[in-house]
């Protein structure tokens, strides 16, 4: 009997601006190429629909998203705008019967990622959130040795993501602004690398936060900083940053039988990780993957149509995400109430749990009636 190939999955990009091109480049690698086409793209802005379209080889621009879902019925929706829309967004697809793949940050609260988990359960659809960093090969290998318990407890953790965007940056009409772009590097930046290190460490106990605006003419915050306790017990510091002349990406855990590290900028290859064993403990265990998987948007596609294929919950959704987007909530909370958070204590009726970013009138005026602190 001969095996069913699995589908050639239609795939429509929503949002053609310049992450757009990492998406489109992911279908023409070879792992996917063959499995999945784009045969749509939408934005607003006509000219650039048009222009995406041409570059790409897409048969069919629009400027209206649900018109391309009723006349394309896509298998796999790529969201690829600014952040206030991937919510609703994320939800029209779902319910049209694609699945989604959506930018980060994937929503605005836990509020909307509670409705778009609502939609999935309701459709049998996932929604998956680009956290890129946790699939490539170092990474990986990093999980595996942490399952096998080789290196030990986890103990101490360093999460900076040190990056440099300048006031041109700042231009475009969404950015800067918490309507439209939700926060800062937190949720913008910084969110990468704290996903992988709550990919890695698990669930987290207790965090204190603090952010300020500095140095750029904007809303949200451009630096934050936390202290996270896990619980394990490990503790980290995360600094994020868009104020760092050099950048740098750098995480580093600390375990009971040796320190691993990866320094790089936007993705980091085999080569960026770094394994020191503690003293005393010979050979190298940390035997290096020999396969350079790239923690790109084109593995990140690959899994997903293998999970598309499997009918299975992708690696990003689900309380994976919703771990990370409840870190979120609370950093800004804490930064916002000067007070440390618990895990878990963000439910509906807190005023975090509906935004990152609370005015100081109306935190004054929830504490003031919930007799709370
Ligand atoms: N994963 C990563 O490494 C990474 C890197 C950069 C950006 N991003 C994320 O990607 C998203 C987009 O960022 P960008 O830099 O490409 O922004 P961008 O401004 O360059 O592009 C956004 C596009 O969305 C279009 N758009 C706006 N409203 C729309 C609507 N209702 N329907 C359809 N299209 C609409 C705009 O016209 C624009 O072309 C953001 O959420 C950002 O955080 C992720």
């Amino acid at each position: 009997m001969t095996e069913r190939s699995p589908a050639v999955r239609k795939v429509l990009i929503v949002g053609t601006g310049a992450i757009a091109g990492a998406h489109a480049a992911a279908f023409q690698s070879p792992t996917v190429r063959n499995r999945a086409t784009i045969v749509g793209a939408v934005d607003v802005d006509r000219s650039r629909v048009e222009a995406f379209c041409r570059d790409h080889g897409i048969a069919r621009g629009f400027i209206d998203l649900d018109v391309a879902l009723a006349e394309l019925s896509p298998d796999l929706v790529h969201l690829c705008t600014p952040p206030n829309m991937h919510t609703d967004q994320s939800i029209a697809a779902l319910t049209a019967g694609s699945w989604v793949l959506c930018e980060k940050p994937p929503c605005a609260s836990l509020a909307e990622l509670d409705q778009i988990q609502l939609t999935e359960q309701t459709t049998g659809r996932y929604c998956a959130s680009v956290f890129q960093w946790r699939f490539g090969s170092g990474m990986q290998r990093l999980k595996h040795m942490m399952s096998s318990g080789a290196l030990g407890k986890p103990l101490v953790a360093v999460c900076n993501t040190l990056w440099y965007r300048d006031e041109q940056y700042y231009a475009v009409p969404w950015r800067g602004k918490w309507a439209t772009e939700i926060g800062g590097p937190t949720v913008g930046h910084g969110i990468h690398l704290m996903d992988s290190l709550l990919y890695l460490l698990g669930d987290w106990e207790e965090v204190t936060a603090q952010m300020a605006t500095l140095d750029r003419p904007i809303e949200v915050e451009d630096v934050s900083t936390a202290m996270v306790r896990f619980r394990s017990g490990a503790m980290a510091s995360i600094v994020n940053s868009v104020l760092c002349p050099r950048q740098e990406t750098y995480l580093r855990i600390d375990y009971q039988n040796a320190t691993v590290e990866a320094r790089g900028l936007y993705e980091v290859s085999n080569s960026d990780w770094r394994w020191s064993a503690k003293p005393g403990v010979p050979g190298d265990p940390w035997d290096p993957p020999v396969t350079e998987v790239p923690a790109s948007h084109a593995t990140v596609v690959e899994a997903l149509l293998g999970d598309m294929d499997a009918g299975r919950a992708p690696l990003t959704s689900g309380n994976e995400t919703r771990r990370t987007i409840e870190f979120l909530a609370a950093m800004y909370k804490s930064a916002q109430t000067r007070q440390p958070v618990q895990a878990g204590s963000i439910d509906r009726s807190d005023p975090f749990y509906h935004a990152f970013s609370i005015t100081p009138a109306a935190l004054g005026n929830h504490y003031r009636s919930s007799g709370g602190n």
